[in-house]
């Protein structure tokens, strides 16, 4: 099942996108009620170098939307390489009980260096640093943990 962060990434709907680095800071701005120039200084605040944890509903279906639309071309819808577009060379499998494992034993130092993979990229995948938000980033490691 194609279950990840408690959400059936099959039921998300195909007009709903991810948003861009800027919409979702404009997006957190209305969520808490606060100016888009306190909601891009909430996010520069996140810390980069130690897990960031808060989440809600909003937060959880965007890394569900990210997933889907800006992941799962190389990395495969449920994590699984084999059915991804990428050619070579494949990264390997995300999610499922190894990297649990991984998660489990490599603890906050795994989810931050994760969280800079991401960032800055690694071989073949880009950065994204650019495109995304420090909270999506992070929603992104917690996805990840919980595939
Ligand atoms: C253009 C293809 C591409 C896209 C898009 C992409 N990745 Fe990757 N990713 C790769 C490749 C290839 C690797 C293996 C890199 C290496 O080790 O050389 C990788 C590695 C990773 C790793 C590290 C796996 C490990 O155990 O070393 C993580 C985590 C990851 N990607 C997450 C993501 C997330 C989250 C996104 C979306 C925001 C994403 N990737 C988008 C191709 C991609």
């Amino acid at each position: 099942m194609l279950s990840c962060a408690g959400r059936n990434v099959k039921n998300l709907s195909p007009e709903e996108k991810p948003h861009s680095r800027q919409d979702w800071i404009l997006l957190r701005a209305a969520h808490f009620g606060i100016l888009p120039s306190e909601a891009e200084k909430r996010d520069l605040l996140i810390r980069e170098d130690t897990p960031f944890r808060e989440e809600d509903e909003e937060l959880k279906k965007e890394a569900a939307l990210i997933w889907r639309d800006m992941c799962a071309l190389c990395h495969g819808i449920d994590g699984d390489p084999s059915k991804s577009l990428l050619v070579e060379p494949k990264p390997k499998k995300l999610g499922g009980f190894a990297m649990r494992m991984g998660f489990f034993f490599g603890g906050d130092a795994m989810r931050t260096a994760i969280y800079k993979i991401i960032r800055d990229g690694k071989g073949r995948m880009p950065g994204f640093a650019q495109k995304l938000s420090r909270e999506q980033m992070w929603a992104m490691v917690r996805y990840l943990e919980r595939m």
